[in-house]
C-alpha cells in the first residue's frame, strides 16, 4: 500500500534524522562516529545477532541520545524490554535490538518475538494495518500493556474502529486527537507550508478559465473506497466542470511529462504547477472518521487552490481560520455545492478571501497554532524525532512510571496508592459505519460493488474484534482459535444470550 511505503521511508529518513540528532549533540565526539552507510537486506541479515537474549544482556548497544532529564544508570539487562510485534516498521537499524534513552528513563527495544512471553517484556506494540486478530500474541499476559500504532486510513483495518478492539489496547497513536499519542497534524510540514504564497495568480486562474481550464479539479486513482466519493463527483460533475485526470471518473488525460510523476507522492514541482492552475480541488479521503486529514487537504491549501473537502467532520478546528476550506457536507446537495463553487468562479473578491490565510495576520486557529508549536515529532524534519521513535518513548516512559508505581505499592501499600489501569477506548480510534457517498443505502441497486464490500467489512470486523475479546477472556493461547470463538458469539446471539 502507498501509505506503508511513505512510512518505510519516513522510518528511513527518521533513523537519518537521529544519527544526525546524535550527531550535533555529540559534535566534539563526532570523530568517533559509525559511518552512515545504507545496508542492503543481506548485509542486513548478516549485522543480526542470533539471539535476541544474548544480545539484550551482552551487547554494548551504542547509546542513542540521552534526554537531559534521564537520570536512568540501569545496564541494558535490568531495562524493560518493549517489543515491536510488526518488525518491519522497527525504528532502528542495522541490528534487531536497542537501548533507547528517553527523556526520563530508558529501555530495550526489539523486533524480535523470542521475547514475547517474557518477564522483562512489559509492552508489546502493533502497527494498526497489520494487526490481525488471529495472529495476536496469546495468551494475553497480566503485565504486559499492548500499543497501538496507527496513522493510516480507516479503512485498512476496521477492527480498531469499534470499541471491543479498540479497548484491547492500552497506549495509542492515531490521528485522532483524542489518543495518547496523537498524530493529528502528521500530513502538515509546517506553518511555512502553509503560509507559502500562492503559487498561481487569481488573474492568470482567471485567464485559464477563458480557455477552457474548469474551475475544479479531480485526480483520484484509488476507485473501491469506504467513503464512495467517485458517487457524489459524479453527481457533482452533472452541475459544474470538473476535469477529472485519475483513474477514477476519468475524462481528462494528463500531459505526457506528467504520466510518470502523477502517481508519486512526493511534491514533484511540474506536478505541483500542474494542478495548482485550478481554482478548487476536490478533496475528498477513502475514509471518513474524525481528525483523520491527509496532504489531499494540506497540498491544495499549500498551493492556494481552495480544498473542497469531506473527510474529518470536524475538519474545521484545524483550519488556519474559518474561511479556508469549503466543507461539502455543509451543503444540502452537490447542485448547491456546485451553485456556490459556480458563484467564487464569477466574484473574484469572495474568491479571494479563502486565500487570506496565507497572510501570516489571518491565521487565527490558536487549537491549529499549538498544535505545531508543541508537538515534539517532525515531518521530514532532520533535527526532530520522527513519531514512531516518539511514541515507543512515550510507551516507555509509560512504562517505567507503571513499574515504579507498582514497586512502591508493593514496598508499602499503606502509603501507596496501586497503578490505575490505563485502556484505550472508541474516542482513540471510532470511526462510523461507511454510507453511501450520495443518496441513501436503500436506494443501491442489489448488486451495487461498494455496497457488497464496505458496510460488510466493517460488520465483519466488529465480530472479529468480540472474538478476540472472547480469545483473551478464555486466556487462550492459539489465535488461530478466533474463527470458533466467532462462530460461538454467532451461536449465542442467535439464541438471544450474550
Ligand atoms: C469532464 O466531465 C465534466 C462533467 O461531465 C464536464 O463538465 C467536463 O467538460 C468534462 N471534461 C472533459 C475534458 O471531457
Ligand atoms: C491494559 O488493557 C487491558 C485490556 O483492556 C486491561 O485489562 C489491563 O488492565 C490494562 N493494563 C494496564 C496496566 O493498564
Ligand atoms: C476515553 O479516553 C479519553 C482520552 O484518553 C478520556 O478522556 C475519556 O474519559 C475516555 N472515555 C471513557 C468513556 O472512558
Ligand atoms: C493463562 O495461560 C498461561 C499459559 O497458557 C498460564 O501460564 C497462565 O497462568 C494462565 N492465566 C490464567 C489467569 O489462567
Amino acid at each position: 500500500m502507498a501509505g506503508r511505503g511513505r512510512l518505510l521511508s519516513c522510518v528511513c529518513l527518521a533513523v537519518f534524522g537521529l544519527l544526525c540528532w546524535v550527531w550535533v549533540s555529540l559534535a566534539s565526539l563526532s570523530d568517533g562516529l559509525p559511518h552512515m552507510e545504507v545496508l542492503d537486506a543481506e548485509e542486513r541479515t548478516a549485522f543480526q545477532p542470533q539471539s535476541a537474549l544474548s544480545d539484550m544482556e551482552f551487547s554494548s548497544v551504542v547509546s542513542t541520545y540521552r534526554g537531559p532529564g534521564n537520570r536512568d544508570r540501569r545496564r541494558n539487562k535490568e531495562l524493560p524490554i518493549v517489543l515491536w510485534w510488526t518488525g518491519g516498521l522497527f525504528p532502528h537499524f542495522p541490528g534487531d535490538t536497542e537501548r533507547i534513552d528517553c527523556s526520563t528513563s530508558s529501555c530495550m527495544v526489539t523486533s524480535n518475538r523470542k521475547v514475547q512471553l517474557y518477564k522483562r517484556t512489559t509492552s508489546i506494540i502493533f502497527y494498526g494495518t497489520d494487526f490481525r486478530a488471529y495472529e495476536a500474541p496469546l495468551p494475553r499476559l497480566r503485565h504486559q500493556t499492548w500499543a497501538l500504532f496507527h496513522e493510516e486510513s480507516p479503512m485498512n483495518n476496521y477492527i480498531l474502529s469499534h470499541k471491543p478492539g479498540i479497548r484491547i489496547f492500552n497506549y495509542t497513536a492515531t490521528f485522532r486527537r483524542e489518543s495518547d499519542y496523537a498524530l493529528t497534524l502528521q500530513w502538515l510540514p509546517s506553518l511555512e507550508y502553509l503560509l507559502q504564497p500562492v503559487a498561481v495568480s487569481l488573474q492568470e486562474k482567471n485567464r485559464l478559465r477563458k480557455e477552457g481550464l474548469a474551475p475544479v479539479l479531480y485526480m483520484q486513482s484509488h476507485c473501491d473506497v469506504p467513503s464512495d466519493r467517485d458517487r457524489y463527483v459524479q453527481e457533482l460533475m452533472k452541475y459544474i466542470q470538473v476535469d477529472s485526470y485519475g483513474k477514477c471518473l476519468n475524462n481528462k488525460s494528463l500531459p505526457e511529462r506528467l504520466v510518470d510523476t502523477s502517481t508519486a507522492t512526493g511534491e514533484e514541482a511540474q506536478f505541483m504547477s500542474f494542478v495548482s492552475r485550478y481554482k478548487f480541488h476536490l478533496a475528498l479521503e477513502n475514509g471518513l472518521c474524525p481528525d483523520y486529514m491527509t496532504e489531499k487537504l494540506w497540498r491544495p491549501l499549500h498551493q492556494g487552490c481552495v480544498p473542497v473537502y469531506r473527510g474529518s467532520a470536524v475538519v474545521a478546528d484545524w483550519m488556519p481560520n474559518d474561511h479556508s476550506v469549503i466543507v461539502i457536507d455543509t451543503f444540502p446537495s452537490p447542485k448547491a455545492l456546485a451553485d456556490f463553487l459556480k458563484r467564487l468562479d464569477e466574484n473574484d473578491d469572495e474568491y479571494v478571501r479563502y486565500l487570506e490565510f496565507k497572510d501570516r495576520k489571518h491565521v487565527t486557529n490558536t487549537r491549529l497554532l499549538e498544535a505545531l508549536d508543541s508537538r515534539e515529532w517532525g515531518v521530514n524534519d532532520m533535527s526532530k524525532p520522527n513519531y514512531l521513535n516518539g511514541f515507543e518513548c512515550y510507551v516507555c516512559e509509560q512504562e517505567n512510571a507503571r513499574l515504579a508505581a507498582e514497586r512502591a505499592y508493593s514496598k508499602d501499600p499503606q502509603k501507596n496508592l496501586p497503578p490505575q489501569p490505563k485502556m484505550a477506548n472508541y474516542s482513540h480510534m471510532g470511526c462510523p459505519l461507511p454510507s453511501p457517498g450520495y443518496g441513501e443505502l436503500q436506494d443501491l441497486p442489489a448488486d451495487d460493488g461498494w455496497m457488497q464490500t464496505w458496510p460488510q467489512d466493517y460488520w465483519q470486523s466488529l465480530d472479529q474484534a468480540e472474538g478476540l475479546e472472547s480469545l483473551i477472556r478464555h486466556n487462550e493461547s492459539n489465535p488461530s482459535l478466533l474463527w470458533k470463538h466467532m462462530q460461538n458469539l454467532a451461536v449465542n446471539r442467535a439464541r438471544g444470550k450474550h
